[in-house]
């Protein structure tokens, strides 16, 4: 046999041998139900394809149909697991650390940065989410955060109200991303708040899209944008940096104060990619809560009504009408808060959460070996007829008298355990404070809108257009 049509042999040999390992992967034990898919590319692209369902996508329902509740997959050239389950979702984020830990694909880690605290772990991690916590957490919401919310919602919604209409999801955006970056970095109306959020547009632009980086894919974009506003974050830094006597009490001053530290673990790149992380964590996912809930209270009479009286019976109970929300009675908001947690519930809880396998994790009679990806898909679990009756349908009281706290067996839209998300009582007082004002001091319209898409980040090509106008004063709830 000549010797290249010998090479030829060897090298068909060579691409079979590994395609039958893609097909088949070594495990000891039993592997979850599946299918492999294409090598490398494996079934990506049925996974990033865009969809308007409010359901679970059409890539996870198939296969559940087909497989189960667990079943193997392969994304982007990795193994994975995708979990439907329950029970293996909550085992799997206690095992934070320890069987697991947080990964984030490769192109995530390029486009929020290398050092952010979702792909951070054990001290570094506990310190950076404490870091946060100072910012968003419960103490700082109360102290500081509900009266400064509430005097920039009651400004906005005074300002719309004069305006003949007004992009909501836009507009909700701006006003928490000004909010936001004036608690971070002091910057608010600025040209480096104004340069800042063009950067970010053009980064969600291609947020969890396919990681093509080719001038003008979506992907391309998006890193363009995060480059451009880690370049304005990191000159914000050095400036303070240099005339430390600048204070302006913000988040920037406690990372520069933290940078100086003799044993600091806080570098100059974990640092900056915290600050850029932070403000596109806060603005995009708040406002799309808002808008979210909106566009299911409009189509439920009843919800709305039950809100209203919520927050008119506050009013009623005050000395003076226009004295602010105080903790009690945001604290108070039941129907509020059952409303959020709905919204949350039906659409908010799509993040991936992917988990990498550290050591063989046993579970439900299956192995995932060491190396392979785990997704633990929450959404899966909320919208399961098996637990939820009509789970699509939009029903505040579904949550009457249940526990209502994120991070529980059947809530896990924020996630749980070690990795609970950070902001998540933040965006539940967003939420409420937003729907207080509304719902007692005005009328809505919508004028144009158009269905929310997932890509499988939660988009909404038409906007969301509202007309907003003031209630008259002495009109109640009944005669609206
Ligand atoms: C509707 C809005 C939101 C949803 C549905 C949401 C969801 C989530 C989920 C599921 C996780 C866990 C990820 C994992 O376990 O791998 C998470 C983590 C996180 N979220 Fe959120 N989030 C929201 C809003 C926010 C906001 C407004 C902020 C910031 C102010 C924020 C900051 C964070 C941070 C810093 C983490 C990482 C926590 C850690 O690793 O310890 N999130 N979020």
């Amino acid at each position: 046999m000549p010797c290249s049509l010998l090479c030829i042999a060897v090298l068909f040999l060579g691409i079979a041998l590994w395609i039958y390992n893609w097909r088949n992967p070594r495990c000891n034990g039993k592997l979850p139900p599946g299918s492999m898919g294409l090598p490398i590319v494996g079934e990506s692209f049925q996974f990033f394809s865009p969809y308007t369902t409010s359901d679970v996508s059409p890539f996870i329902k198939t296969r559940m149909d087909r497989y189960g509740s667990l079943f193997r997959a392969s994304l982007v050239g990795r193994k994975i697991v995708v979990s439907t389950d329950p029970e293996v979702n909550r085992f799997i984020f206690q095992q934070e650390g320890r069987l697991v830990q947080t990964w984030y694909m490769d192109s995530f880690d390029d486009i929020v940065g290398k050092e952010n605290i979702l792909s951070s772990h054990g001290f570094l991690h506990k310190y950076l989410r404490n870091l946060i916590l100072n910012l968003f957490g419960s103490a700082s919401l109360k102290e500081r955060l509900l009266s400064e919310t509430e005097e920039l919602t009651i400004k906005n919604l005074q300002l719309w109200s004069c305006q003949p209409g007004v992009e909501l999801k836009q507009a909700m955006a701006t006003m928490i991303y000004n909010f936001t970056v004036k608690k971070l970095f002091s910057c608010n109306d600025s040209r480096s708040a104004k340069k800042l959020r063009a950067c970010y547009s053009a980064f969600l632009d291609g947020l969890i899209s396919f990681p093509l980086n080719i001038p003008g894919t979506a992907y391309w974009k998006c890193l363009q944008g995060r480059n451009k506003a880690m370049k304005v974050i990191k000159s914000m830094l050095e400036e303070r940096r240099a005339s430390p006597k600048r204070q302006q009490r913000d988040f920037l001053d406690i990372v520069v104060e933290e940078m100086k530290k003799a044993e600091t673990i806080l570098s100059e790149q974990t640092a900056l990619d915290l600050l850029f992380a932070l403000p596109f964590a806060a603005f995009e996912s708040a406002s799309s809560a808002v808008v979210l809930a909106l566009q299911y209270l409009r189509n439920n009479p009843l919800a709305l009504a039950e809100l209203t009286q919520e927050h008119e019976a506050i009013l009623s109970e005050r000395e003076t009408e226009d004295s602010g929300i105080t903790w009690k009675e945001y604290k108070s908001m039941t129907f509020t808060h059952m409303v959020s947690s709905t919204t949350f519930h039906l659409r908010l809880s799509m993040k991936l959460i992917f988990r990498k396998v550290v050591k063989d994790v046993q579970v439900k009679g299956y192995t995932i070996p060491a190396g392979w990806i785990i997704l633990a898909c929450t959404p899966a679990v909320h919208l399961n007829s098996d637990i939820y009756e009509d789970p699509l349908s939009f029903n505040p009281w579904r949550w009457k008298g249940r526990e209502l706290n994120a991070g529980s067996k059947f809530f896990m839209g924020f996630g749980s355990g070690a990795r609970l998300c950070a902001g998540a009582e933040f965006v539940k007082l967003q939420m409420s404070i937003f729907l207080h004002h509304l719902v007692t001091k005005y009328r809505w319209t919508v004028i144009k809108e158009g269905d929310a898409v997932r890509q499988p980040g939660l988009v909404f090509p038409e906007g969301f257009h509202v007309q907003i106008s003031k209630k008259n004063s002495y009109q109640s709830v009944a005669e609206q």
